[in-house]
């Protein structure tokens, strides 16, 4: 899907994508942790500034130049040449269109062909069957279920 792209995050932008910010439910394995989220400037500038990392790079998912999501390659490992992906829609407005799937395509071609890693990780909650069938759609493989978790690996 072209509309679709990845951008590197700015302050500006987390702020901007921030601000229409729901948590997803399907992230929460224990509901007791789950809370509805209140849009909060500095403590959003604080979260940019806690994800500046070498081994870590924030995207936004940009469509029509907004912010629709953030995407994250995490725990770049630049010797095992593997990594992390994380991905959070900005709310239920943007998911169920394509734009997940879309986005995590390119966070793959980006980890490979930028970042030069082998493989990229990715785990999710046992219930978040949505985002597993994403998973498998483009290709990454199942490993295993541990704790709360299913944990899956996309090899180059
Ligand atoms: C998971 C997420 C990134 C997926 O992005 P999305 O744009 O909503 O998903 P897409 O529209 O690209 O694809 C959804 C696919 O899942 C399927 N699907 C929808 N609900 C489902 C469910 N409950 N169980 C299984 N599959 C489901 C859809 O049919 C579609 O598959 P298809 O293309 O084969 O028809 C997005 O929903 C999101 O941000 N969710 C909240 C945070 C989250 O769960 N992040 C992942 C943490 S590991």
């Amino acid at each position: 899907m072209e509309e679709i792209s990845l951008c590197i995050m700015t302050r500006e932008l987390c702020q901007e994508l921030y601000r229409d910010w729901k948590n997803d439910p399907a992230i929460y394995m224990d509901m007791d942790k789950f809370e509805p989220y209140h849009y909060n400037e500095a403590v959003v500038d604080r979260y940019f500034d806690s994800r500046q990392s070498p081994s870590r790079v924030l995207f936004a998912i940009m469509k029509d130049s907004k912010p629709i999501g953030e995407l994250q390659l995490k725990q770049i490992d630049r010797e095992r040449k593997e990594c992390t992906l994380s991905i959070h829609l900005q709310n239920d407005s943007v998911k169920g269109h394509g734009y997940g799937t879309a986005a995590e395509k390119l966070a793959l071609k980006y980890a490979f062909d930028t970042l030069g890693m082998n493989a990229v990780n990715a785990d999710t909650v046992i219930k978040n069957t949505r985002s597993q069938h994403v998973l498998e759609k483009i290709g990454f493989k199942y490993i295993e279920e541990k704790g709360d978790f299913k944990y899956y690996r996309f090899d180059r």
